[in-house]
C-alpha cells in the first residue's frame, strides 16, 4: 500500500493511516528516552519484520552492542508494518515488554491476589511479548517454570517473541530449562541476529 498522497487514499487506507499514526504515537511514548531514537536496524531484523508470520526473533551479542535498542526499534517497526493493507488489523496489536527480573517480580505469588494470573493471561495472549534481557534474573525451578507458562502457550498459538539475551540460543536451557529452550529453538529458527561490534556504552559521545 503506498501512503504517496493524501489525495489518492481511499477511506479504508485513511483510517489505516491514522490508526497507524496514533498507534505509533502512543507506542513512542512507551519507549524509555534512551531506546527512542531511530537506529538501523540488522538485516535480519528486516527481514523477519518482512516475512514475519508468527515466527519470533532473537537478538543476541555482548553487553552493550544495542540489543534493548534494537529490540524497542524493532517493535515499533513490527507495529508500523501491522497497518500495510495485507496485515491490517481490526484493533490496535498489543505489544508487552518486560525486563526478565521485573517480569518475574511481577509475577511473584505475593502480588496482590488474581493480579499476577491476569498478567500472565495477558503475557500469553498479546500480540507481540518483548522479554528483554532473559538470562538476568537468577534462575530457579519457579522461574523456569513462569517462562514455561509463558513461552508454551505462545509457541502453540504462533504468538512471537522478541527476546534479547547475552546467553547464546544453545546456552540457554541452563537458564530458561530444557523445555522453554528447546521451544524458543524452533520459535526463533531462521530468525537469531547476533549483534556485533564492543560495548557501545564505553563509546565516546559524538
Ligand atoms: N545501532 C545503534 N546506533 C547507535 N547507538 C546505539 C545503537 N544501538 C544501541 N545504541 C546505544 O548503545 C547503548 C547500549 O545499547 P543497549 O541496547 O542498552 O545495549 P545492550 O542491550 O546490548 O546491553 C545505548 O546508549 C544505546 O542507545
Ligand atoms: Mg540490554
Amino acid at each position: 500500500m503506498s501512503f504517496s498522497s493524501a489525495e489518492e487514499l481511499s477511506p479504508r487506507e485513511s483510517v489505516l493511516v491514522e490508526r497507524r499514526y496514533a498507534a505509533l504515537h502512543r507506542f513512542d511514548e512507551r519507549i524509555p528516552a534512551l531506546y527512542r531514537p531511530p537506529i538501523d536496524l540488522p538485516k535480519e531484523v528486516l527481514d523477519w519484520v518482512a516475512g514475519w508470520g508468527g515466527a519470533s526473533l532473537f537478538l543476541t551479542g555482548h553487553i552493550g552492542v544495542g540489543k534493548t535498542h534494537t529490540a524497542w526499534q524493532t517493535c515499533r517497526r513490527w507495529l508500523e508494518v501491522q497497518y500495510a493493507a495485507d496485515r491490517s488489523w481490526r484493533g490496535t496489536p498489543v505489544i508487552k515488554m518486560f525486563r526478565s527480573t521485573a517480569l518475574f517480580d511481577a509475577l511473584r505469588p505475593d502480588a496482590p491476589s488474581g493480579e499476577g494470573r491476569t498478567l500472565v493471561r495477558e503475557l500469553q495472549t498479546c500480540d507481540l511479548l518483548f522479554i528483554d534481557d532473559l538470562a538476568a534474573a537468577r534462575p530457579t525451578e519457579w522461574t523456569q517454570e513462569r517462562l514455561f507458562e509463558l513461552f508454551d502457550e505462545r509457541y502453540i498459538n504462533r504468538r512471537p517473541v522478541i527476546v534479547t539475551s547475552d546467553v547464546l540460543p544453545n546456552h540457554l536451557s541452563e537458564v530458561t530449562g530444557p523445555r522453554v529452550a528447546s521451544r524458543l529453538a524452533e520459535m526463533c529458527r531462521g530468525s537469531v541476529a547476533l549483534l556485533r561490534g564492543d560495548d557501545r556504552r564505553k563509546e565516546p559521545r559524538p
